[in-house]
């Protein structure tokens, strides 16, 4: 039988612990390293199986909201396809930055990538470089997930 993730505490998301478990999808359209978008009214949910299980989370990359679910899925780390960041499942935690930089959820500023050897690239003042320069890659905020006994994956979604 499948497992589910067990993810940190902290980093429920508001209101989830209250919320009614919906169904989401059949485990069997869930196998290991695949991962699916379900959609509970306006909240997608990326719903992804990984070594250590099934987990829940928004359908919003942590720094501007792409869509993870159409990102690479590598054991618990998904990658996002718009600016090649990379975040941890089983932590909720960035572990590549994004390229176009940032902050940390600590608030540690990260500059736009640049190769190796090179200098950081010098971005143009303005609105957009101030922009991405003060978005803060947060942490993932994770769903409950249930698999019941008819092998339904189920999700609580606050709505
Ligand atoms: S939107 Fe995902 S890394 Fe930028």
């Amino acid at each position: 039988m499948a497992k589910v993730l067990a993810f940190p505490p902290s980093l429920l998301t508001p209101g989830a612990a209250a919320a009614p478990f919906a169904p989401a999808l059949p485990l069997a359209a869930l196998p290991a390293g695949a991962m699916r978008r379900v959609t509970f009214g306006d909240i997608d949910v990326l719903l992804a199986h990984t070594p250590a299980g099934i987990v829940a989370v928004d359908d919003r990359c942590p720094h501007m909201a792409a869509p993870l679910s159409v990102g690479e899925l590598d054991g618990c780390v998904v990658a996002c396809p718009l600016h090649s960041g990379r975040f941890d499942l089983s932590t909720g935690e960035p572990i590549q930055m994004p390229t176009t930089g940032g902050l940390r959820p600590d608030g540690e500023y990260v500059p736009t990538w640049s190769p190796p050897g090179r200098e950081p690239k010098e971005d143009p003042p303005g609105k957009k470089a101030e922009a991405r320069r003060i978005t803060r890659v947060r942490r993932f905020r994770y769903y409950p997930v249930r698999i019941s006994d008819d092998g339904v994956v189920e999700v609580a979604v606050p709505r």
